[in-house]
């Protein structure tokens, strides 16, 4: 429903108004972005800061305007710098929801949500609406949103997570057909940020919407979208279902940005049926799936939960592949599992346990993983880089 094709924006290139960063000010802030959003999906824009998302969310906006690309919205053209077409962000038919999601405070609930219907312009979307029929969608909206009772409320006597509920309610009020939403639930604690986000994902089933949300928080990401897309400096890394991003990390970057403790350098030293024998800095590690050639540099990724932790003198199976052995240096308690930093040789890879079956620091241990666990991601940042 939402299609862009390369879309670049250089900041610079309009004299820089208001350079964010010291650091390189001339790098272009999307560096041709291609992106299809289906209808009903839950999408989240990921990466570290200054990436891009908010001039990416802001261009599908109309608030900013790109140097080249294209941008249809349901079949139409919102944005074609080939054909001079730039619609005005009033005429795009879209929910907003910011960081700073500003609540009206002189007015209350009720009004903070019918605001939107007062000032649309009648166009796209018909005649303006009667009162009875404003206040019909006000209390859909706020029904949606589990607001129905607070309707007279004074909007700044509600608490963070009603407020954030009441921005939401305002961006669906017009029933749009997407709604973008930008990091908006960085200014709430964290106990209040996990459930919003329960909230947010229910909200956006039962409505139907599709939603585009910005986020750097990658467990936010995977917990919500139906499609993350992870960004960095102005590109694309990968476009994939949460399982896939973080399964199957597209680049360095991305495997590095969702978290992965465990990343060895190594090489592709023998192949066969598709299964290969990696030469890593922690030895040789059998793998069940390489798609890489002979001599290729790759990293190896292990996930800290996918190893089965075990005391070095329990006897161990000889038939096991990926052993390896080491000593306990840390360990952290994190209720329902630890986490243990485990030296092999002159490495320190992470695994978890669980509590009860933790074991303690300094103990002799011996890391195994199964070879369909290990995963191969390239072997450089060539595409991104890190931070
Ligand atoms: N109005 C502006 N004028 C000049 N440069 C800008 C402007 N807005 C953003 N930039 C630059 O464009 C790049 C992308 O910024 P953007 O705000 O899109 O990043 P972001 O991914 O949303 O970051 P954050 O997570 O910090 O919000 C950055 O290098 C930033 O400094
Ligand atoms: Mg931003």
């Amino acid at each position: 429903m939402l299609s862009i094709a390369k879309v670049t924006k250089n900041y610079a290139a309009e004299g820089g108004r208001r350079p964010k960063s010291p650091v390189d000010v001339s790098a272009p802030a999307l560096r041709g972005i291609d992106l299809e959003v289906g209808r009903g999906q839950f999408h989240t824009l990921l990466g570290p800061s200054g990436c891009g998302k908010t001039t990416l969310l802001r261009s599908i906006a109309g608030l900013e305007r790109p140097d080249t690309g294209t941008i249809t919205l349901s079949g139409t053209t919102m944005f074609s710098s080939d054909q001079g077409i730039d619609v005005s962000p009033d005429r795009r038919g879209l929910g907003m929801v910011f960081q700073s999601y500003a609540i009206w405070p002189h007015m209350d609930v009720f009004k903070n949500v019918a605001f939107p219907l007062t000032v649309r312009r009648p166009g796209r979307t018909g005649a303006k609406l009667t009162r009875a029929e404003q206040r019909d969608r006000v209390e859909e909206a706020l029904a949606a949103v589990g607001l129905a009772d607070y309707a007279g409320r004074q909007a700044t006597n509600l608490s963070g997570g009603q407020q954030q509920r009441l921005a939401v309610a305002r961006a669906l009020v017009t029933r749009p057909a997407l709604v973008l939403l930008d990091e908006p639930l960085s200014n709430l604690d964290a106990r209040l940020r996990e459930s919003m986000r329960f909230e947010l994902k229910r909200l956006q089933r039962e409505t139907g919407v599709t939603m585009v949300y910005v986020t750097h928080d990658q467990s936010e990401a995977l917990a919500l979208s139906d499609v993350v897309t992870v960004m960095s400096q102005g590109g694309i890394e990968q476009s994939a279902s949460p399982e896939e991003v973080y399964d199957q990390p597209g680049s360095l970057f991305v495997a590095e940005f969702v978290g992965a403790p465990n990343l060895l350098t190594g090489v592709v030293e023998h192949l066969a049926d598709g299964a290969a024998r990696i030469a890593s800095e922690a030895g040789t590690i059998a793998v069940d799936r390489c798609t890489w050639q002979l001599g290729d540099e790759v990293r190896v990724l292990m996930r800290p939960e996918d190893f089965i932790i075990t005391a070095a003198e329990e006897s161990a199976d000889p038939e096991e592949r990926n052993t390896f052995t080491g000593v306990i240096t840390a360990t952290a308690f994190e209720g329902e599992r630890v986490r243990h930093q485990v030296k092999v040789g002159k490495l320190t890879m992470e695994c978890h346990a669980e509590r009860h079956r933790a074991l303690s620091d300094g103990s002799d241990v011996r890391l195994t993983i199964p070879a369909e666990r290990v995963r191969l991601v390239p072997g450089s940042a060539a595409s991104g880089g890190a931070e």
